[in-house]
Formats: structure tokens, sequence, C-alpha cells
């Protein structure tokens, strides 16, 4: 039995991937704070269902407290992989509060790199990077080798900030880090600030749904089960330190660009009902599109997103009209 940290365990990513781990039958030792960015009920109610798994040791903690990720270490003995989730997510929220994103990506990351590397035989860190991080890059699809020194939001800035402390704790100490770069994740418990549960929400509510840049935007949108997918295969392939100059990052996308506009039509479809649409500018730190190239992770280590949004889409749905009865 594997024994995986997976940090951010009552968010939406980290909820699917503890629960992957555990029908798998390892050992889960969770963390998150439950900060109430977004329903703390929602993260509970995913924590309930994790609970029942007897291989899941959970602890309600703050990442960025050193001491207390020291106690849980020492509690559960030697940690040696960890997945790293826990983070403050979400471009526009930075605008409005930036505080919670130096935090929790910054001093957060620093306390999990500098507990990764005083473990004896540290076997992985696998951390959630992102599509942001292409900010305004013209050349689509995204690559991995493009540059990504211009951020275009602050959280976009403390994810690109993560793969360079990744990069430099990689190159002093030596021990296996992974980057992925997650491309607009979207499914069954997903997040509600992002677009798909915004817009199921107004629409069976029947109020308009915000249509940014009047619907001139793109996104590559990968369903979780794939990610999940993603990260693990990740998790099981160590990265060499020194065998490369720079650490792994990997692009996980579906490796497809959907308009704003044909995507709420799937929803709509889902939904068997019309949304009401509320044409509005380009909100700061947008990026217009993302389109992901994924042939380093197919090849590397036999990613392969298998769900289209024309399934993802009706799973969401059935997910949300289950969970609130409706
Ligand atoms: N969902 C996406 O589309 C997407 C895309 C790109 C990258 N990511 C990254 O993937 C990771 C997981 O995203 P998600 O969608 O599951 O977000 P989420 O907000 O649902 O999950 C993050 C969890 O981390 C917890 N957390 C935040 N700060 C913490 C702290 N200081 N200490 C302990 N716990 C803390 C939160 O309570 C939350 O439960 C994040 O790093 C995010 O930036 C997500």
């Amino acid at each position: 039995m594997t024994k995986v940290l997976v940090t951010g365990v009552a968010g939406f990513i980290g909820f699917h991937v503890a629960k992957t781990l555990l029908k798998k039958g390892e050992k889960v030792i969770g963390i998150d704070n439950l900060n109430a960015y977004y329903s703390v009920e929602l993260k509970e109610a995913r924590l309930n269902k994790l609970s029942v798994y007897p291989n899941f040791h959970f602890y309600k903690e703050d990442i960025s407290s050193a001491e207390a990720i020291e106690k849980i270490w020492k509690k559960e003995g030697d940690i040696e992989k960890v997945v790293h989730l826990a983070a403050q997510a979400g471009v526009r929220y930075s605008l409005t509060d930036p505080y919670p994103y130096i935090a929790s990506n910054l001093m957060g990351f620093t306390v999990i790199l500098e507990r990764c590397r005083h473990q004896p035989n540290f076997k992985h860190l696998v951390y959630a990077s992102t599509s942001s991080i292409y900010g305004d890059n013209k050349l689509l699809p995204f690559t991995e080798d493009q540059q990504t020194d211009s951020p275009i939001s602050l959280y976009a800035a403390t994810k690109k900030a993560n793969e360079l402390m990744a990069q430099s704790y990689w190159h002093l100490y030596q021990f296996p880090i992974t980057g992925l770069r997650l491309f607009t994740v979207y499914g069954p418990w997903g997040r509600p600030d992002m677009a798909l549960f915004k817009f199921t929400k107004a629409i069976l509510d029947n109020t308009p749904i915000d249509v940014y840049n009047n619907g001139d935007m793109a996104r590559d949108y990968t369903y979780v089960d794939d990610i999940v997918n993603g990260i693990l295969k990740a998790l099981e392939k160590p990265s060499v330190p020194m065998k490369t100059n720079h650490h792994p990052i990997y692009n996980l996308g579906n490796k497809k660009r959907e308009n704003l506009l044909d995507f709420i039509e799937v929803l709509e479809k889902a939904l068997n009902k019309k949304a009401v649409k509320n044409f509005l500018p380009l909100q700061a730190g947008d990026i217009l599109e993302t389109f992901s190239d994924i042939n380093k992770a197919e090849s590397e280590l036999g990613y392969s997103p298998l769900v289209p949004i024309t399934e993802g889409i009706p799973k969401f749905v059935n997910w949300y009209h289950s969970y609130y009865k409706l």
C-alpha cells in the first residue's frame, strides 16, 4: 500500500484524486483548510464521501503553517509521495483579493517543498500549475516550451512562480518533482466559481448567464476523470533529478478548443432548457483562448483524454440534479 499526501483534498480535483487512490487500496493523507472561497458545505460533502474509506486520514490545516505540516508528517510517519493541489484558484478573484494567492500559493507551496526536501528517500512531488500561465500567447495549441513570462493575472503569476520555485528545489536538492499545467477542468463535484457550474445554476434559476467577450472565447475543457488519470500517471513516473536540466512539466488538456457558445449549446441540450445570455466585454485577466498540445504527456506518461464535452457536460448535469435534489 502506498501512502500519498493529497493537499487540497476537499477541493474539486483533490477529492477525485483521493477517491481514485482510495478505491485502489492506497492510503491517503488529506489536508485542506476548508476556506470559504466557495461553499464549505460542498467541501464537507466531498469529505464525507472520502471518510467511508478507513485508509483516509483527514487534517483540517493550512499548508502555509510549517508547524502544522510538520506535525502531520510526524504523526503519519514517512510520507514519500505528494499530490499538491491546495491553492487559491480562480483568475477573476485574484483581481479582487490578491492576498490569499500569496499566502496559499507562495507560502503554502514553500512549506510543501521544504517538507518534501527534508524527507529521506522522498519519492515524488506532483503539483498543479495551469494553462493560465500561457497568458496572451498567440501560437496555438500551447506547447510546454512556449514562453510563459508574461502572466496576465496574479493567479497566473503565482502559478508561474510555483514552477520556478519547484525548479530551484529540483536543482538544489535533487528530488523528483513534476509540474502539471491543467486546462479548464470540469465534471461532477465541480467548482461553483467556474463557468459550467454558474451557467447550470443560472439556467435552472431562470436568471441570465454572463457571456464574456460576446461569446468570442474558447477553452480546452478537460473532464475530471481524464485529469485524475493524468495526475496518477505522472505520480507513478517519478522524474529523475539532474538527468535533465529542468524538472518535467506537462500540459494536461483535452487537445480540443471549444467555442464558448458551442459549450453553452451542449449545456442547454443537457438541461433541456435555453439560457438567457447577457453579453459582456472581456474581463481583465481573462485569456481569450486556451488549447493544449499534449504530445509530451501522451508520449512520456501515456496520458490520453477520453471524454468529450458532449459526454462530460451531461455527467455534470446529472450530478448537479442529484446533489441539489432538483
Ligand atoms: N479546476 C481547474 O480548472 C484548474 C485548472 C488549472 C489548475 N488548477 C489547479 O488545480 C488545483 C486544484 O484546483 P480545484 O479546481 O480542485 O480547486 P478547489 O478550490 O476546488 O480546491 C483547492 C482546495 O485547496 C484548499 N486550500 C486552499 N488554500 C489552502 C491552504 N492554504 N491550506 C490548505 N488548503 C487550502 C481549498 O479549501 C480547496 O478545497 C489548484 O492548484 C488549481 O490552481 C485547477
